[in-house]
């Protein structure tokens, strides 16, 4: 991954106010269709054939997984493919043994960690894909280590959230996340959208998965020796869809309950 983002780095520059910046054009010519075809197609899926997937086809799946934006560009997932067959069928057993687990090709355990932003924030000024860190880049990325430790029993979020309650009556400021569980929250929203990315990859590969939080995150957490700061967000199950792998036709909810023009 970084050395293609080096490789971006390479590319091109443009001037904009007289100044060299880093280009990157915008691709003109994806095929929508084909994107809308991917997304309309995505099922759960919950019973799949016994046809495995290649590994090649996996393997790219995870690679689109792991370009999902993140948030400060920490990259706070982690993607277990569980291979081994007896892991396999205790991952089933903590999954349930719900149908989708039970005949999935594959499953991936889809983790986020909040025990890695000081190191991935170091390792992110280490490997700046341009040859100089501006100073805001670098001051973002001293501060957030900071910014996101709880403290003890929530000690350094209190205080944070305190002060900025305080500076909040004067202007915008960053309300988090401070405490343990926002900083959870903030792992997980970008581990789903990783989750996301994995999930319409395999579509477009001609496979299907099912996104499950049916597990017994003590059993997932147990097998996989996960550390405390770590936790799983959902179990993907992928395969090739069986004839009566969906179960209904799909429901959504009329869309002005949802979109709306402020
Ligand atoms: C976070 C999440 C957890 C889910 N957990 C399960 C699950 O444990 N078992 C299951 O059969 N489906 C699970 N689903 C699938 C949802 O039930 C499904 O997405 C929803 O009913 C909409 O159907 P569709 O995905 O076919 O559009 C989950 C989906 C999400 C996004």
């Amino acid at each position: 991954m970084s050395e293609n983002s080096s490789a971006a780095a390479k590319q091109s520059t443009v001037m904009v106010d007289g100044k060299p910046r880093y280009h990157e054009p915008a691709p003109q010519h994806i095929d929508v269709e084909a994107f809308r075809q991917v997304v309309i197609s995505r099922r759960s899926v919950r019973k799949f054939t016994s046809k495995p997937i290649p590994k090649e086809v996996v393997d790219d799946c995870l690679d689109m997984a792991l370009l999902a934006p993140c948030s400060s560009g920490l990259q706070p997932w982690e993607f277990y493919v569980v291979r081994s067959a007896d892991k396999k069928a205790k991952l089933v057993k903590a999954c349930m043994s719900q149908l989708a687990a039970k005949t999935a090709a594959e499953l991936i355990v889809c983790v986020a960690r909040t025990d890695r932003i000081e190191e991935f924030s170091r390792k992110m000024l280490r490997e700046w894909p341009m040859p100089d860190v501006p100073k805001l880049v670098q001051r973002y990325y001293q501060l957030i280590p900071y910014n996101y430790a709880p403290g003890p029993l929530n000690s350094f979020a209190m205080v944070k959230k305190a002060a900025f309650a305080v500076g909040g009556l004067v202007a915008a400021v960053p309300r988090g996340p401070y405490t343990r569980s926002e900083v959870e929250l903030w792992a997980a929203k970008s581990t789903a959208l990783a989750c996301e990315n994995l999930v319409l990859a395999f579509r477009a590969h001609g496979y299907d998965t099912c996104m499950m939080e049916g597990f017994d995150e003590v059993r997932v957490r147990k097998l996989l020796k996960l550390p405390d700061a770590a936790f799983t967000v959902m179990v993907v199950g992928a395969g090739e869809r069986a004839d009566d792998g969906v179960f209904w036709p799909q429901v959504r909810f009329d869309r002005s309950l949802f979109v709306h023009d402020v």
